[in-house]
């Protein structure tokens, strides 16, 4: 079996980057444990224009795919696209990436779906990676120590592969049925509809486009770009990659979530791995 395989693709979704860099440390570990006739594949459906086409594997690959925890699940506008994937007996590892809060049931919902469309599932992780909304929570993460049990995680993921040790089944925390999203709430402790909230653009703006092509639901309006042309999931790319920081929120809910989760989840997470 170990032989057979020819392609280790890492598949991701990543606003801010995290999940990317994780995602590609796993495939990369696992084409380097695996040996030289081995192909490392990206593919990145973070724009909405790359989940407009099909994603399909076949028994020779190993996919590593991975999405952010939002809300304690699998975010919901990649459903779409996840339950239009073909695995086709392809090996596979889900990985989720969470901003030190908790990853709830994001993790065991990722495999369900990929065990739905024919992925055969291997092993699976949730990593810690800073928080969309914040800069210092999980700040800087993942850091040295996390790619660290990144690169073990894949030596570990090549044994199983090489020792033939792919038909088990794999053991995920979380809940089943899936808990609901999780929702933040307001000054006077109710629920409040985070969709509405928007970033909003001040003066140091330079017009560089950035936050138009790299916003993942292709909502900012490029003639303005303090403007929307669609919904806004808060996964804060357009914050975090303008370069001179133009964009912001002022919404006092979305701060005080801000704040709170901050000082709520100081002590540091570590990475949990299912194999
Ligand atoms: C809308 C939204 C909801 C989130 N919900 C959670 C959550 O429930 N638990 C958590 O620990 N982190 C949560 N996060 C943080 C992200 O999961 C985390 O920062 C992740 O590393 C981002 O991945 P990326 O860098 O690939 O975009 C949320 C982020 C966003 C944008
Ligand atoms: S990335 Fe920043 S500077 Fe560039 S257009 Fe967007 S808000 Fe303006
Ligand atoms: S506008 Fe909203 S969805 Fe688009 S990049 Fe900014 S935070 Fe993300």
């Amino acid at each position: 079996m170990g032989e057979m395989v020819k392609r280790v693709h890492a598949v991701w979704f990543s606003p801010t980057g995290t999940t990317q860099v994780t995602v590609e440390a796993v495939a990369k570990s696992i084409c380097k444990n695996i040996g030289a006739d081995i192909v490392f594949k990206s593919k990145n459906f973070t724009l909405a224009g790359e989940r407009e086409k099909t994603f399909e594997s076949n028994e020779n690959d190993i996919v590593i795919l991975g999405v952010p925890v939002y809300a304690g699940r699998v975010p919901n506008i990649l459903l779409k696209y996840l339950n239009a994937m073909n695995g086709n007996g392809a090996l596979a590892v889900p990985i989720v990436l969470y901003g030190n809060r908790n990853y709830d049931d994001a993790l065991i919902e990722l495999k369900d779906i990929m065990e739905d469309r024919g992925f055969n599932i291997i092993a699976a992780g949730a990593f810690i990676g800073e928080h969309s909304f914040s800069k210092i929570l999980a700040e800087g993460r993942p850091d040295g120590k996390d790619i660290g049990i990144v690169e073990s995680f894949g030596t570990q993921i090549s044994e199983k592969i090489k020792d033939d040790k792919v038909d088990g089944c794999i053991d995920i925390k979380g809940d089943k049925p899936y808990r609901a999203y999780y929702r933040p709430r307001d000054l006077e402790g109710n629920f409040y509809d985070f969709r509405k909230i928007k970033p909003k653009t001040n003066e140091n703006c330079t017009d560089c486009k950035i936050c138009v092509d790299i916003c993942p639901m292709g909502s900012i309006d490029s003639d303005d770009v303090s403007k929307f042309t669609g919904i806004c999931i808060k996964c804060g790319a357009c914050i975090k990659k303008c370069p001179v920081g133009a964009k912001y929120y002022d919404d006092v809910n979305y701060l005080k979530h801000q704040h709170e989760l901050e000082d709520e989840n100081k002590n540091r997470k570590e990475p949990e791995l299912f194999i």
